[in-house]
């Protein structure tokens, strides 16, 4: 699809690097979300705006809301909504960096940066729990329908909505358990990826299962695991032509519909959550036509 930023279907890099920013109080935003346009190119730069940033400038773009905060069995699920949000794709970190630096002067003084993580590929697109990340993805037609807005019109087709969420993982509880209590925490085997036939009803893929849902929840993932220092986790990052099916399967995920909880939950969990609107493009540059701009 020729309209969408092309990173986003692309697939995922070996390096990568995720910026997030609030807007600035009392500051006026609209200068530099029109300068995103000289320099995002929707590749190696894919840009998101949130609802906070949206609301500033006084517009609105159908379907998109800030982050749901779940709280109940043990579980406190964060809403940390951000404004305004980079995936920067690569392949040398050094140049991230650098990248990184160029992204933070540009958007300053209206946007603050508040946070940087680091992503990489891990073995063959495993989690650094050894799972292999992804197998039930959307591939080709089926991707560009669960990830773009479609049949809109000018200046919304070809957008997507993203949720992104930092996930911390426990290692030493991950370690603990043992192959199998591993195995159906997921509900596929670490050593093939098989599916497992007699998953319990908490793994993973079975609380998650696309096919599942009604209407069918299929998402977009482009998660990446991340590290600093001896902490890591996975950076999960999923496009969706809504953002409705993300949360249907969250929802189930947290036990809201059966007090069933996922079994990721035994040893990794998230800190952070924001939803973003990620513009289209049109010859090649970002479409900002759905900002008036
Ligand atoms: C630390 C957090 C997470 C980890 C480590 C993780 C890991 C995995 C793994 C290993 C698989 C199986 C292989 C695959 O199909 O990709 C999987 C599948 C899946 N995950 Fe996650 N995941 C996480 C969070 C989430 C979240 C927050 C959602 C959505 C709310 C989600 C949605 C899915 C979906 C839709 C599938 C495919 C299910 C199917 O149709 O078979 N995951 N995940």
């Amino acid at each position: 699809m020729d309209k969408a930023q092309p990173g986003i279907l692309a697939p995922v890099p070996r390096l990568a690097r995720y910026l997030s920013f609030s807007l600035t109080f009392g500051m006026e935003p609209r200068r530099s979300v029109q300068s995103l346009v000289d320099w995002v190119d929707g590749n190696n730069t894919i840009v998101g705006f949130g609802y906070p940033l949206l609301q500033a400038m006084g517009r609105t773009i159908e379907g998109l809301r800030t982050f749901p905060s779940y709280l109940g069995s043990g579980l406190a699920l964060p809403s940390t909504q951000e404004a305004l949000w980079f995936w920067l794709r690569g392949t040398d970190r050094g140049e991230l960096l650098h990248r990184s630096r160029k992204i933070l002067g540009a958007v300053a003084p209206a946007f603050k940066c508040e946070s940087v993580i680091d992503g990489f590929q891990y073995d063959t697109g495993r989690d650094l729990t050894g799972f292999e990340d992804g197998t039930e993805n959307p591939q080709g037609e089926k991707a560009i329908g669960a990830a773009l807005v479609q049949g809109k019109g000018e200046g919304l087709d070809g957008s997507s909505f993203v949720a992104v969420q930092q996930w911390v993982h426990d290692f030493a509880r991950f370690d603990a358990l043992t192959p199998k209590e591993q195995d159906d925490s997921v509900g596929r085997r670490k050593s093939d990826n098989e599916e497992l036939p007699d998953a319990p009803p908490s793994a993973h893929v079975k609380r998650t299962a696309q096919e599942s849902f009604a209407p069918q929840a299929f998402i977009l993932r482009r998660s990446m695991p991340w590290a600093d220092g001896v902490r890591g986790g996975l950076n999960f990052v999923a496009f969706g032509k809504s953002l409705d099916a993300f949360e249907a399967q969250l929802k189930r995920m947290v036990g809201a519909e059966d007090g069933i909880i996922d079994g990721l939950f035994q040893y990794t969990r998230p800190i952070n959550g924001s939803y973003f609107w990620c513009p289209p493009v049109h010859n090649g540059r970002l479409d900002l036509r759905a900002l008036g701009l």
